[in-house]
């Protein structure tokens, strides 16, 4: 008994005195200023961001999450927090995922702990010191560049977290859809004209006040007909069968919602076009050229 206290004691001191992080990971991760890009859903002109960050899931079984660590003194997601956020895989790793799966943390007899990557908070969790539990809450957090931000910084929060005794800033925004997220998976609608060019914004099937929204999305093209304008197609009735049929996503984007029109003033060209500045349409572009998106239509 006395040497089972005795080492409690110690890995309660060991934690509380590990060093802190004091340096941001980077690695290959380029800083940026995110913008905020165009979309159409249900006709009404939409504003999304984008982090293509190598996601992995399913059509049927969703996205797959990572576990995120958060320290708490009891088993409530909303009690105070210990200290930051604890991760283990980044952008890139295998297993990474923007989704994370909340696991928290309390540690006996201390609430003043520096966990700062995972093994050592394994060491606690096979010594007892630990306790992990599952609250079923997956949030929508992307592993940034320390350097980067959101075009609009209220869209997300800023936090930054632990990872292999590293800072690590991710941008959070929040559970993925209601009843405390979910890892869904739905088509983003990029439409293509003849030449196999994309053609206009994306067309999303739900905004974050739908039910069952979620912010990641898997690439389904649209090949429109000849003497197609661009913008023209700005929901999936539009298009009806144009679209392809994706059992198993080549690529997932991470594009929550920030922005949704006015539902009545936004409808119709007059007005929308009004909104959309030619600047971040050419963004648009850009970025989603970027993800390769047009090579990978050839491949399918
Ligand atoms: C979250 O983690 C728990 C515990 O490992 C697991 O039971 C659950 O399936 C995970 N959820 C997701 C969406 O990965
Ligand atoms: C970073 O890039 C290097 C060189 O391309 C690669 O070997 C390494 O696996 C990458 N690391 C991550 C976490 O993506
Ligand atoms: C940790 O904080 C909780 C809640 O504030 C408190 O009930 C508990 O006694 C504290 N534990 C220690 C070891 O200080
Ligand atoms: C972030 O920006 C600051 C100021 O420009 C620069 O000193 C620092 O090196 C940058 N950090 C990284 C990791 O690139
Ligand atoms: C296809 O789209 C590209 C890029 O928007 C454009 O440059 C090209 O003129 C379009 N071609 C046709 C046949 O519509
Ligand atoms: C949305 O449209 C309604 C009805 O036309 C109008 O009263 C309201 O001010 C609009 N809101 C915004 C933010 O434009
Ligand atoms: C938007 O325009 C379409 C086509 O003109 C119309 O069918 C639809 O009812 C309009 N929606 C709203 C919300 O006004």
């Amino acid at each position: 008994m006395q040497i089972a206290l005795l080492y409690a004691g110690i890995l309660a001191f060991s934690t509380a005195l590990a060093a802190t992080p004091t340096t941001y990971y980077s690695g290959n991760l380029t800083a940026q200023v995110y913008p905020r890009q165009d979309g159409w859903s249900k006709e009404i002109a939409i504003k999304v961001y984008t982090f293509l960050n190598g996601l992995t899931g399913t059509v049927a079984n969703g996205l797959d999450a990572a576990p995120i660590y958060l320290f708490r003194a009891d088993s409530s997601v909303s009690s105070t927090p210990l200290q930051p956020n604890l991760i283990d895989v980044v952008p890139g790793d295998s297993g990474y995922s923007d989704l994370w799966n909340i696991t928290i943390v309390t540690i006996k007899g201390s609430n003043s702990t520096s966990v700062a990557n995972i093994d050592d908070l394994n060491t606690l969790v096979s010594s007892g010191t630990a306790t992990l539990s599952y609250p079923g809450i997956l949030v929508n957090c992307p592993v940034v560049h320390p350097n980067s931000t959101l075009e609009v910084a209220s869209d997300g929060k800023t936090v930054v977290g632990y990872y292999k005794n590293l800072l690590v800033k991710y941008f959070d925004f929040g559970m993925n859809g209601a009843n405390n997220g979910n890892n869904y998976l739905e088509p983003v609608w990029v439409i293509t004209n003849t030449t196999g060019a994309q053609s206009g914004n994306h067309v999303f099937p739900g905004v974050n006040t739908d039910p069952g929204y979620t912010a990641f999305w898997y690439v389904d093209f649209v090949s429109a007909p000849a003497g197609y304008v661009a913008n023209t197609w700005k929901s999936s009735s539009d298009f009806g069968s144009a679209k392809e049929s994706v059992s198993s996503p080549l690529v997932i984007v991470n594009c929550p919602v920030v922005f949704v029109a006015n539902a009545t003033s936004e409808n119709g060209t007059t007005t929308t076009t009004s909104s959309r500045s030619s600047a971040t349409t050419t963004t648009s572009s850009i970025v989603w050229a970027f993800l390769g998106l047009t090579a990978v239509s050839f491949l399918v």
